[in-house]
């Protein structure tokens, strides 16, 4: 079995077709979250089961034009289905095996596809997992984020730790099951994040997702932190990534990606694909799509998306044509472990002065002709200097 981290995997990965699709509803906003979304209280979503059911016909619509593009990703069938959100898993079971059967019936579904979904911990229950099984979702994330109960009441969520061990219980044992977590919120302490990720990994998940809080413009965090609340801190968040890498490797998941941990066989294929350039079909309000090399992105108003669908339109917000496609291979590779291969960039990368002082300082790695970054925390500054590469 190839190891998480392989550079065979990645290979591979880079040749995977997926579709990802969005599902919206929530049934809280998360102060933090930026995502497309929708929410008790919004407006226009005062008849929420109205406005899902024309959601759920908008999101079929979109995949019968979708296929017929060009007979489904150049005629070949997914290798994964991601439903993400928003919260994927407040629709329920049957509206998730009509999304994939409809997927099946028009793109079609390579052999032991993966078939993924997000899942808050307060809808998990028996019911929801064996009717999710019955309908061919073989893999789930639990939205976690923590084990602490104050600094999920930080990060206004709808669960409790106990709802989330729970979710973890009933989940770990009957999919490939991963954990998302969320370090670094102002008021989580060294310990309460050493301790959730204790938690997270005791009972021995199949994948781990970390991230450090990250205030984005225009959320309700954001609006506080300009009022004068406290921001995340940046060494504080340096510390806790540490403490989650140290964690994670002694509990045997292997690092593949920067915030991503995996046991062997159980790399998210979607998110491996993605990093390797791999193409995907994106549905749903917000989703973003690459095919035939062209990246395209969805409308992220969910009533401008209903309407283009109910008028027969794509709903679609904008499509480009990356201007350096082996740019754009270098920068989303190197977020990787297995690093990325420098191909026409080899020597531009050898006499470049800011890749070198990385070289020297132990922060990159460069060897027969592939860039692997060795401190994962500082892909990003990695990848702004790779962008000044020149070949
Ligand atoms: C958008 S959520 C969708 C899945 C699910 N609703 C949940 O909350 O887990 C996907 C992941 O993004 C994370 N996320 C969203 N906004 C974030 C932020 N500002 N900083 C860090 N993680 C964030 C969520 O916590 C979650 O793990
Ligand atoms: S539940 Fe998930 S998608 Fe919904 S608002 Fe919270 S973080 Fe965002």
């Amino acid at each position: 079995m190839l190891s998480p981290d392989s550079i065979e995997l990645a290979d591979m990965a880079a040749r995977w077709r997926s579709a990802y699709v969005h599902i919206p509803f929530c049934r809280r906003r998360c102060p933090y979250c930026d995502f497309a979304v929708v929410a008790p209280g919004d407006p226009h979503a005062d008849d929420l089961a109205g406005l899902t059911q024309r959601y759920l016909a908008a999101l079929h619509a979109e995949i019968d034009i979708q296929s017929e593009v060009d007979n489904g990703l150049a005629g070949e069938s997914l290798d994964a289905i991601n439903l993400g959100g928003g919260t994927p898993s407040s629709i329920g079971a049957t509206a998730i095996g009509e999304i994939v059967e409809h997927l099946d019936s028009r793109f079609g579904l390579a052999p032991g596809a993966e078939v993924s979904i997000e899942a808050n911990p307060e809808d998990v229950s028996e019911e929801l997992v064996d009717g999710l099984l019955a309908v061919g979702v073989n893999r789930v994330s639990i939205g976690v984020q923590s084990f602490d109960d104050e600094v999920l009441r930080f990060l206004g969520r709808a669960h409790t730790a106990e709802q989330a061990g729970a979710a973890l219980e009933m989940c770990v044992p009957r999919f490939a099951c991963g954990v998302d977590l969320i370090f670094g919120a102002p008021g989580e302490s060294l310990d309460s994040w050493r301790a959730t990720v204790a938690s997270a990994l005791s009972v021995y998940p199949h994948h781990l997702s970390a991230y450090g809080l990250t205030v984005e413009a225009g959320t309700a965090l954001w609006r506080a932190v300009r009022a004068g609340a406290s921001a995340p801190d940046p060494d504080d968040q340096a510390d806790k990534y540490e403490v989650v890498q140290a964690a994670a490797a002694d509990a045997n998941l292997v690092q593949y990606e920067v915030s991503n941990y995996a046991r062997p066989g159980f790399t998210c294929r979607y998110n491996l694909s993605t990093w390797g350039q791999g193409e995907y079909v994106g549905l749903g309000v917000g989703a973003h799509g690459h095919r035939n090399a062209v990246r395209s992105r969805n409308v992220r108003s969910v009533l401008a998306y209903v309407k283009a669908l109910e008028a027969g339109d794509l709903p679609e917000a904008g499509r480009e044509v990356p201007v350096e496609p082996e740019m754009e291979r270098l920068i989303l590779g190197v977020r990787r472990s297995c690093g990325v291969d420098l191909g026409e960039w080899e020597e531009a990368a050898a006499s470049h002065a800011g890749l070198q002082r990385l070289v020297a300082a132990g922060v990159i790695e460069i060897r027969r002709g592939r860039l692997r970054v060795l401190r994962p925390l500082l892909a990003d500054d990695v990848a702004a200097t790779v962008l000044s590469l020149s070949p």
